[in-house]
């Protein structure tokens, strides 16, 4: 409100007297956009990016530099990379804009949490029970059974589940020529107990990609670049918010230090360890691990997102 009163106080020639001309005139400039959240979002912007200009008392060096980095994100995007959503990532914008919009804005627990940059369409769909290793990968055993539920605790029958991790190196399928085309991705359905279930191998953590401007930066800031392990599902049901999410491995070395600031209390999953007993499956040696876990999806909009990479 403020800054709107300031924008009526001022001349309105658009020649700049004096430095606290600048934000009236721009905001000036845009208002006559037909769209109203355009106004709200890009005036918003405006006055943020001025106030910070004008906090950090910004040099022109340092201009020059910020535009170079935000110029070379967007070079260093490509069908199989995601420069911005990783720095989105990195500076826990992707997870802030989540849980703004998760949760009843906020207040209360979600089961959601940000997408990354390594969603692909078109997984393959897979029947429960089946696996999603597609070419030989290494690594102890996982058996995972995941429960949908409204938030009545209903279960919902027939949701359309991707599902996709690392391979226990640390590497998706799109990063290593050693993996099969989406090895370790997959498409279920919900039966109708509000269940998946399929084989698979335990995932690795790993560190994002640091060769670009993102590894820069977390350089220049002393970051470590590791994600703990993790297994990535997105929900999809008309009538119900879409779910995207990650189930965290429990025992990781960097669960309290996620460098894309991913970790809830809700999605740290239980992956446990077994020495011995009776395999769910033949052929299986110990040790294996299972993984249940229960997602609460909200009623909202079935709206899939932009895939990163192709
Ligand atoms: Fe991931």
């Amino acid at each position: 409100m403020l800054a709107e009163q300031e924008t009526l106080r001022r001349p309105t020639t658009g020649i700049i007297e004096e430095l606290g001309d600048v934000t009236p005139a721009v905001l000036r400039a845009m208002a006559g956009a037909d769209n109203a959240r355009l106004r709200t979002v890009a005036a918003a912007f405006v006055r943020h990016m001025h106030a910070f200009a004008r906090e950090v008392e910004l040099t022109e060096a340092e201009y020059d530099v910020g535009i170079d980095f935000l110029n070379r994100i967007g070079q260093a995007t490509h069908d199989s990379h995601n420069e911005g959503i990783l720095f989105a990532d990195a500076i826990g914008f992707s997870t802030l804009v989540c849980l703004l919009n998760s949760g009843n804005a906020g207040a209360t627990e979600t089961a959601s949490a940000l997408l990354g940059p390594f969603w692909r369409a078109n997984s393959p769909p897979t029947a429960n029970g089946a696996s999603i290793v597609r070419s030989p990968t290494p690594g102890p055993e996982l058996f995972v059974t995941c429960d949908f539920v409204d938030t009545a605790g209903r279960p919902i029958a027939d949701v359309a589940v991707d599902v996709w991790q690392s391979s226990p190196v640390g590497l998706y399928e799109n990063q290593d020529e050693t993996q099969a085309e989406m090895n370790l991705r997959g498409k279920f359905t919900t039966d109708s107990a509000g269940r998946i279930s399929f084989r698979s191998v335990k995932p690795a953590g790993y560190p994002v990609p640091t060769d670009g401007p993102v590894g820069e930066m977390l350089r220049a800031q002393s970051r470590h670049p590791y994600r703990p392990a993790h297994i990535h599902f997105l929900g999809f049901k008309k009538r119900f918010k879409t779910l995207i999410t990650q189930v965290f491995v429990d025992d990781d070395e960097h669960l309290e230090s996620d460098v894309v600031f991913g970790v809830t209390r809700a999605l740290i999953g239980d992956y446990r360890r077994h020495d011995g007993g009776t395999p769910p499956a033949g052929g299986v040696t110990a040790p294996w691990y299972t993984l249940n876990h229960r997602f609460v999806m909200e009623a909202g909009d079935a709206v899939l997102p932009v895939p990163p990479i192709k």
